[in-house]
């Protein structure tokens, strides 16, 4: 395909974006974090407002773009950025339900697998189940970074859910509809890394999601918008320095 671009959904050109591009689901976090963390952050992308920015992060060039929710969203913007703008590495940073009594509200999961509830894999049409996974070097890269800053992480499975409301009750009765994936040991529910994972690995690029744990599914605990904003900083660091490491 020759110049697919500009795509219906981003108005740019490869050049506009770094090889490492941060996905946060709400645009109005893209904003933010280009305004806070980027220098000389230029605005690449505004088709349907999900803002992207390109600029540097400690010398490294990054872009930063809003993924919107779900995995239909995410599919189409992953699509596009490995397919079409030359993209390498896409690290989701966004947020996930606890459903694992060891985790705690304000942890950090890094989602080594993405086990999900939609149909999206059968696109590709398998003769069996694809287990959706991270790439290592970005897991392997930002678990270390974790470790250097001192955060409480967790590494292993999310659930990517096509529903946050649900005829059984995802929330706030999420327990008992979600109990079966925390009997396998799941970590958190969130709603776009298994579609994330599935484009990178169909592309031969590299996906990670690293989410921060709004609320617990099991003890019902919640944060507060402050700690909320204090662990996205967070997160937006680890991210953020994970691609500063990031061999292109
Ligand atoms: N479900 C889906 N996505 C989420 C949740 C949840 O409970 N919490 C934060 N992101």
């Amino acid at each position: 395909m020759e110049h697919p671009y500009p795509t219906p959904h981003i108005n740019a050109s490869p050049e506009d974006f770094a090889p490492t591009v941060l996905m946060p689901g709400d645009p109005l976090r893209a904003k933010f974090i280009a305004e806070h963390f980027l220098e000389d952050a230029r605005l690449v992308n505004n088709v349907r407002g999900v803002n992207g920015y390109t600029g540097f992060y400690e010398g490294t060039k990054v872009s930063v773009m809003a993924s919107g929710m779900g995995m239909p969203s995410i599919g189409i913007y992953s699509y596009e950025l490995f397919n079409f703008f030359g993209v390498k590495n896409i690290i989701r940073v966004g947020s996930a339900g606890a459903l694992d009594p060891t985790v705690r509200v304000r942890d950090i999961v890094l989602g080594m697998g993405a086990c999900t509830d939609s149909r999206y894999a059968e696109q590709f049409r398998l003769a069996g189940t694809f287990a959706p996974v991270c790439s290592y070097a970005l897991l392997r890269t930002a678990a270390d970074t974790a470790e250097e800053m001192g955060l409480r992480y967790h590494v292993g499975n999310l659930l990517s859910s096509d529903r946050f409301y649900g005829d059984e009750g995802n929330v706030p009765d999420g327990l008992k509809a979600n109990a079966g994936w925390t009997k396998m040991g799941v970590l958190a529910i969130e709603m776009e890394a298994a579609a994330l994972y599935m484009n990178a690995a169909r592309a031969g690029k590299r996906a990670l999601a690293i989410c921060t744990v709004s609320d617990h599914l099991v003890t019902g605990e919640v944060t507060t918008a402050e700690e909320r904003q204090n662990t996205f900083t967070e997160m937006m660091e680890l991210a953020l320095r994970t691609a500063g490491k990031l061999e292109e």
